[in-house]
């Protein structure tokens, strides 16, 4: 399907699949696939390498905010994913450790790590045809975007989800736990003071609780052929229905 250069954000909860499906929406239309919560992680892998922060999760900020301007960080497609790199090392692996979980909230709730992101992404968001992922991407990063996506998904059916995906990396969790702790992200991520998870008014909302990703494949072609089918010129948008996010 031919789409015209757009920005598709996708922002939503914890553990609603955002990454997985903004790759391949990527994939799918010869996109760019930007992971915001990549930069923030790279940040915090930053800042837990130089000391910065402490088990306390007590930030040097002031530290932290004069380094942002030297720091390297960037993407490279390779094997087809984009990875991101602290100059000329790769550090995919090392922001997903469980140690940078732990501190990346912290660090993303800081307004001068907020705006060092910010920036780089709307420099990468310039060319346009990117799908992003993020929080506060549709919201405050890119309120501009042709298309923003907010997806959502009931908190058990999240928890059994991250319950798997950590028991497949050999980790023993419970499920009242990780309940506990999806509950608390959300929290966390829709309470802090800057660009907290919210729904832009014009982003069409996706609770994926009983969908596959083939379904919601079939949403999102349904949603992009309905908005941009016809060269997507702005005319060409009236009077197309959203489709129906309930199906099951
Ligand atoms: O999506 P993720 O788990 O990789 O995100 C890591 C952290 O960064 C998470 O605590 C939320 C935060 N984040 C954010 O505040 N704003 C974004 N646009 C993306 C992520």
């Amino acid at each position: 399907m031919l789409i015209p250069d757009i920005i598709i954000a996708i922002d939503g909860y914890s553990s609603t699949g955002k990454s997985s499906f903004a790759r391949l929406i990527a994939k799918e239309f010869g996109f760019l696939y930007l992971d915001s919560g990549a930069l923030y992680r790279g940040v915090t892998l930053y800042a837990v390498e130089h000391s910065l922060i402490d088990d306390g999760n007590r930030i040097d900020s002031q530290a932290l905010g004069s380094a942002l301007p030297g720091l390297d960080l960037h993407f490279v497609a390779e094997a087809g994913e984009n990875r991101l790199y602290m100059g000329d090392r790769c550090i995919e692996k090392e922001i997903r450790s469980l140690a940078i979980s732990r501190k990346v909230s912290p660090i993303a709730t800081l307004p001068e790590v907020r705006a060092y992101v910010d920036r780089k992404l709307r420099e990468l968001g310039r060319q346009k045809r990117v799908v992003i992922d993020g929080r506060d991407i549709g919201s405050t990063v890119f309120p501009q975007a042709e298309l923003k996506i907010f997806m959502t998904a009931e908190p058990e059916i999240r928890a059994v989800r991250r319950m798997k995906e950590m028991q497949g990396k050999g980790e023993k969790v419970r499920f009242e736990d990780v309940l506990a702790n999806v509950r608390e992200r959300d929290y966390i991520d829709s309470h802090r003071e800057v660009s907290p998870l919210t729904r832009a008014a014009d982003a069409v909302v996706l609770d994926n609780s009983r969908m596959t990703m083939d379904e919601q494949m079939v949403w999102i072609k349904d949603l992009i052929a309905g908005r941009f089918g016809n060269a997507g010129s702005d005319g060409d948008r009236a009077g197309f229905p959203e489709p129906d996010n309930t199906r099951r």
